[in-house]
């Protein structure tokens, strides 16, 4: 099993690249099922979420190559409509094959992800959204099986909850339905604007992505696709949060300041000097980091994605801060690792007091999920002595290069192999 050794104490300075976003990538990868011509996508990152969903839409029978960032697609021969247990189990998101699989063969099969009720871990937003374009599910033997005998209609879409699967489902479902759909509530994040985008590059009809409310007209058929990923937001907001922890400066590029809104606002109100130009944001630790209480919330809120790595910033304010976690229970795993660094934070509901700052001392800590990781990273770069993450591969499902784009900013951190 591979970890990172981090050697904490030093200094970041410098500038990164800022990869394409998983959760942009992800649903947009998926939307290749849409259409039977080939497909290019670029700034694809190179992660663990990306080889899976690359192995579901091979099952599909649709082939793929990869060179660098570059994805091609080939779905004019979908030749399955089953996303199986074993892949799915790894990603949750491969829920997301539901939606262009009815609207393009009328018919498909996902399983349950592992360990999850529907109540538990819930889909029914996105199952009713496509039921009310004409799907039918039923549960059988763990899979969820979804048909659409008839073909999809556009409808009403209404959301009880603007969530982020459920909308892109619905927007590539409702893309190839006959007629007009409109989905109310929807969730307003930048993926869906990129993936709305993607969808436009094929040749659909949508307005309003961005907005609470999305219109599509549907059409026929849809062509290939062009496309080039948005960029990671919460990678960068990453990035910023380790230049900071450190006391030291750090510039993301390939990316502009609108995809960090709310984040960047927040490092500001803790003392940060931030400025920006057209595709770079930069981040200067001021004299002191101040305490800060943050709620997430769906976009433009605060992101629960960059909850974790903010907590690990927190613990080093002249201060105590607070979070408050509204879109995900139990996303607090983090908080008994920061300990384990020497973090101290209390936990009540769904609310953390973060008290600071506290000195921060070199442990061996294990990653629980993929923000969780980054979190135990970036305290790390500010403990003394060395820290040891084991169960990177957490890491690995959603940062490319983590270690060696932190290498160059100064840190001092390696992946070795455990003995
Ligand atoms: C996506 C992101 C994830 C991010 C989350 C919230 C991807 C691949 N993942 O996840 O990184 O943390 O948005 O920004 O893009 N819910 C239901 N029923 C449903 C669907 C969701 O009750 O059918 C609930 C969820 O349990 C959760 C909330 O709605 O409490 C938000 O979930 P959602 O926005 O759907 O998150 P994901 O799309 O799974």
């Amino acid at each position: 099993m591979e970890i990172l050794r981090i050697r904490g104490g030093t200094r970041l300075e410098g500038s990164v690249p800022v990869s394409g976003a998983k959760n942009a990538a992800l649903p947009i990868l998926f939307a290749g099922i849409l259409s039977d011509q080939p497909s290019t996508l670029r700034n694809v990152p190179d992660l663990a979420d990306i080889k899976t969903t690359l192995k579901v839409l091979e099952t599909l029978g649709i082939s793929v190559s990869r060179e660098d960032d570059r994805v091609t697609l080939d779905a004019g021969n979908l030749s399955s409509i089953e996303a199986p247990y074993d892949l799915v189990r790894t990603m949750r998101a491969s829920v997301l094959v539901l939606g262009p699989l009815l609207a393009r063969a009328g018919e498909a099969k996902v399983s349950l992800p592992g360990g999850c009720a529907i109540g538990a871990r819930p889909v029914d937003f996105h199952l009713s959204a496509l039921e009310k374009l004409g799907a039918v599910f039923e549960i059988d033997g763990g899979y969820i099986h979804g048909r659409a005998p008839h073909g999809l209609r556009g409808a009403i879409l209404p959301l009880p909850f603007p969530s982020v699967g459920a909308t892109e489902n619905a927007l590539m479902a409702a893309s190839l339905a006959s007629g007009i759909s409109e989905i109310q509530n929807a969730a307003c994040e930048p993926e869906i604007v990129d993936l709305a985008t993607a969808l436009r590059s094929m040749g659909a009809r949508i307005s309003g992505d961005g907005t609470p409310v999305i219109r599509i007209e549907g059409v026929s058929s849809l062509g290939g696709m062009n496309h080039s990923i948005a960029p990671d937001r919460v990678e960068a907001a990453t990035f910023l949060c380790a230049g900071l922890i450190s006391k030291g400066k750090v510039r993301v590029t390939g990316i502009d300041s609108h995809y960090l809104g709310s984040a960047l606002e927040v490092l500001e109100s803790m003392g940060a000097r931030i400025t920006s130009g057209a595709d770079w944001v930069e981040a200067e630790a001021g004299d002191r980091l101040i305490p800060s209480n943050i709620q997430t919330a769906p976009f433009p809120g605060f992101p629960t994605d960059m909850q974790a790595q903010f907590m690990a910033l927190m613990t080093q304010a002249d201060g105590n801060s607070r979070i408050e976690e509204t879109i995900f229970e139990n996303r607090f795993m983090h908080v008994p690792e920061l300990a384990r660094l020497g973090a101290r934070i209390r936990i009540q509901g769904n609310e953390a007091l973060v008290e600071g700052p506290v000195k921060l001392s070199g442990a061996t800590v294990m990653a629980t999920d993929l923000r969780a990781s980054a979190s135990l990273v970036i305290a790390g770069i500010a403990a003394t002595g060395e820290t040891v993450i084991r169960r990177i591969y957490h890491l690995d499902r959603g940062y490319e290069k983590l270690e060696l784009k932190l290498s160059a900013l100064g840190a001092n951190i390696r992946r070795e192999n455990e003995k």
